[in-house]
């Protein structure tokens, strides 16, 4: 393992900024979304739609890597080159999504899930490294409701996510550590910053003892939120300084930096709840976006199937807001006038 080269990789994910592009949506996750702008869900379209993405002139000034699916890894862009080849031109750092998805966890009963994928993954580790990837992602969810999570669901996600993350380190790949608190219950705020902090706890437990550099690895979590469907909703300043404090309590500063999830909410409040715990400073990691939904929603609405430049522009608004709130420097005005 050359630890110079994974710290090398994983300090410019989080650079002064930028953040992650979240592109990675499985087959059948891309059919949902382009299901919504009537779009038929096919190799070309998908090609068309991430190469507007990847093309977007200036995104590159914010955005440090992208998170791929499989396919789109060894894909061809409009151009010619393929989209790895492509956003290494621009200094974007290809990355892959290598997990194969939550399921049903057997055994528990609680409707809690375990992701799988570790069969092969080294195998499919070096398969990537030589198509040009450099970090990957694994994503682990986590269930709230009136008995979950359970402890055993905690243990075999947490295992999970270290077996896979060591693995990356060995084939020279950072591995972004994804354990994702689901925030679509009527859980209150603070029963998510509970939530939150054993599962970080269980997550780091694991990681050291299946021995993690933590100077090679991005920690991307949900930030701490009530449940969409809990009657008390909270401020960006409440959400802001429950986030850092369970990050504070929880993330060994070893961790080059931490890259949020949006699950779901609206793009401005992701922006706006970035920017608040940027403004309140106070920890060495880059404190950055891995957003997904919160990066796109605009530009597939706008883009809609053909309209590239309108897409273009979308996307590279929310680049740039998400950047500037990196840096603790978005104001909502600014929104306004895109
Ligand atoms: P969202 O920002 O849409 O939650 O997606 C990020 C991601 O990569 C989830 O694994």
């Amino acid at each position: 393992m050359n630890e110079k080269i994974l710290n090398d990789i994983a300090v410019a994910m989080v650079a002064k900024g930028k953040g992650l592009l979240a592109a990675d949506e499985s087959t059948g996750t891309i059919k949902k979304r382009f299901d919504k702008i009537g779009v038929e869900n096919t190799e070309g379209n998908r090609q068309a739609y991430r190469d507007m993405l990847f093309t977007t002139p200036g995104f590159e000034q914010h955005t440090s890597g992208v998170i791929l699916f499989e396919e789109t890894l060894f894909q061809k862009s409009l151009a010619g080159p393929s989209f790895a080849e492509l956003l290494s031109s621009k200094g974007v750092i290809p990355g892959i999504k290598v997990d194969k998805g939550a399921q049903p966890l057997a055994g528990g009963g609680l409707e809690e899930t375990i992701t799988e994928g570790l069969d092969g993954l080294r195998e499919r580790l070096a398969k990537y490294h030589a198509a040009g990837a450099r970090f990957a992602k694994w994503r682990a969810v986590i269930t709230i409701n009136d008995e979950a999570p359970s402890d055993y669901a905690l243990h075999v996600n947490a295992h999970a996510l270290a077996r896979y993350a060591v693995l990356c380190q060995e084939a020279g790949i950072v591995p972004i550590v994804e354990p994702e608190v689901l925030m679509d219950g009527d859980n209150s705020i603070e029963v998510c910053e509970e939530v939150t902090d054993v599962v970080l706890d269980s997550v780091f437990g694991e990681l050291n003892a299946q021995n993690v550099l933590l100077e090679g690895m991005i920690l991307k979590p949900n930030m701490v939120v009530p449940g969409i469907q809990c009657t008390e909703q909270a401020s960006v300043q409440e959400v802001a300084e429950a986030t850092l404090r369970v990050l504070k309590r929880r993330v060994p500063i070893a961790v080059p930096g931490i890259a949020f999830l949006s699950g779901g909410q609206s793009d401005v409040l992701a922006t706006a709840h970035l920017d608040a715990m940027n403004r309140i400073g106070g920890f060495t990691w880059g404190l950055t976006f891995s957003y997904g939904r919160a990066l796109q929603a605009a530009a597939l609405k706008a883009w809609g199937g053909s309209n590239v430049e309108a897409g273009k522009t979308a996307h590279l608004h929310r680049a740039r807001m998400n950047g500037l709130a990196a840096q603790g420097q978005w104001d909502k005005s600014l929104e306004k006038a895109a």
